[in-house]
C-alpha cells in the first residue's frame, strides 16, 4: 500500500474487542481503520482485545483499507504488551495516543523498529504546542485529532461551530503541512445519528484543511467519503485550468484565466492535486 496517495477520508474507530464490529468494517466503504486498544476498551478486555484483533488481522479480508492500530500509551500498564504483540501482525499504521512531545514518539518508534510508520493523537493542550516537532518526526506521517480529549482538558464548552477548538485544529493541520506529506484527520463527531450535523461539521473540517475525519458509527462514512472528496464541479475546474495553463504556455504566457480568474503555477499544482486524490478514491472504490 503506497501510504502517501491513499485516500483517507473516512477513518473508522472500532474498538479491538467488538468480533461483530471487526467482522462488519470488512464490508464498509471506509478509506482507514483505526483498530482501538486504548480508550474504547475497558481495563479488564484490553488482554483479550489484543487476541481478538491479531485473529481479525490474521483473518484479512480488509482489503484496501488502511489497518491502523491504537495502542495504549507506554505510561499505562498495557502499552509495552500492546507493542509486543502486535508489532508484526501486519498493521500499516501504528497511532499513539497521549503524545505530548517528540520525544515521547521517540520512545515509541525506538520499540517498533525505524520501518513502522506512526500517526500520533493531537489530544492534548502539549501536543498542540508541540505539533510542529511531532509531525516533523522522522517516522510520524499522520496527526490525528482528539477532540474529545482536548475539549476535556480544555475544560472549553462543546460548541456546533468548535470556535473554542479552532486554534488546535488549525495549528494541527498547520503541522501537518509544514511537515509536508502529513496526514492531517480532524475529530469524531459524537452524534453518530445526526447525519446533517455532521455534514456541517465534516465541510468546516474540509475547509479547515483537514484531509478526513475520524469516525465512530458506519452510519457516518457516506456523509464523510462525499464530503472530503473533491467535487464533479471542483474536477471540471481543475481539468480546465490545467488545460487553459498549457495554453498560455504555448502562446508564450505565464498565467490564464478562467472563468473570470486568474490561473498561476501555484493553482496548477492545486489543480493537479485534486485530480490525484479524485484518482485515488476511483482505485480504492475498484476493489
Ligand atoms: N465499526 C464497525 N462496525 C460498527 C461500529 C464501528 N465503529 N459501530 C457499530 N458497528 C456495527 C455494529 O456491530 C452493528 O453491526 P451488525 O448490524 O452486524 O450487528 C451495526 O454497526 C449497527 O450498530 P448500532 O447498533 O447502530 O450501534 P451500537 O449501538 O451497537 O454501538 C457505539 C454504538 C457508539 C457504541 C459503537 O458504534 C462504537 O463502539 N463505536 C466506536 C467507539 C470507539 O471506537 N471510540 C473510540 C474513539 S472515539
Ligand atoms: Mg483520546
Amino acid at each position: 500500500m503506497d501510504l502517501t496517495t491513499h485516500p483517507y477520508r473516512s477513518v473508522l474507530y472500532i474498538p479491538a474487542s467488538k468480533e461483530r464490529a471487526l467482522e462488519k468494517a470488512r464490508s464498509l466503504p471506509t478509506d482507514a481503520i483505526i483498530f482501538d486498544l486504548e480508550d474504547a476498551v475497558a481495563p479488564e478486555a484490553k488482554a483479550d482485545a489484543r487476541e481478538t484483533l491479531k485473529s481479525a488481522l490474521a483473518e484479512g479480508g480488509y482489503g484496501k483499507r488502511a489497518k491502523i492500530i491504537r495502542i495504549n500509551a507506554l505510561t499505562t500498564a498495557w502499552g509495552l504488551e500492546d507493542i509486543q504483540v502486535l508489532r508484526n501482525v501486519g498493521a500499516d499504521i501504528i497511532l499513539l495516543p497521549k503524545v505530548n512531545t517528540a520525544a515521547d514518539v521517540d520512545n515509541v518508534a525506538d520499540l517498533l523498529g525505524p520501518r513502522m510508520p506512526v500517526w500520533v493523537m493531537m489530544e492534548t493542550p502539549l501536543s498542540v504546542f508541540n505539533a510542529r516537532e511531532i509531525a516533523a518526526h522522522a517516522q510520524v506521517s499522520g496527526l490525528v485529532t482528539g477532540t474529545n480529549d482536548l475539549t476535556k482538558d480544555l475544560g472549553c464548552r462543546y460548541r456546533s461551530d468548535r470556535l473554542p477548538l479552532m486554534t488546535a485544529l488549525q495549528m494541527i493541520v498547520m503541522a501537518a503541512r509544514a511537515a509536508r506529506g502529513v496526514v492531517a484527520i480532524d475529530g469524531v463527531y459524537n452524534r453518530f445519528r445526526d447525519g446533517d450535523g455532521l455534514k456541517v461539521e465534516c465541510e468546516q473540517g474540509r475547509d479547515l484543511g483537514f484531509d478526513g475525519k475520524t469516525l465512530i458509527h458506519p452510519a457516518q462514512i457516506e456523509v464523510t467519503n462525499t464530503a472530503f472528496a473533491p467535487t464533479q464541479s471542483e474536477i471540471d475546474l481543475a481539468e480546465r485550468q490545467i488545460a487553459a495553463f498549457k495554453d498560455s504556455q504555448a502562446s508564450g504566457q505565464g498565467v490564464a484565466v478562467v472563468d473570470g480568474q486568474i490561473v498561476e503555477n501555484l493553482h496548477v499544482v492545486a489543480a493537479e492535486r485534486i485530480l490525484a486524490k479524485s484518482q485515488a478514491i476511483s482505485e480504492m472504490a475498484a476493489e
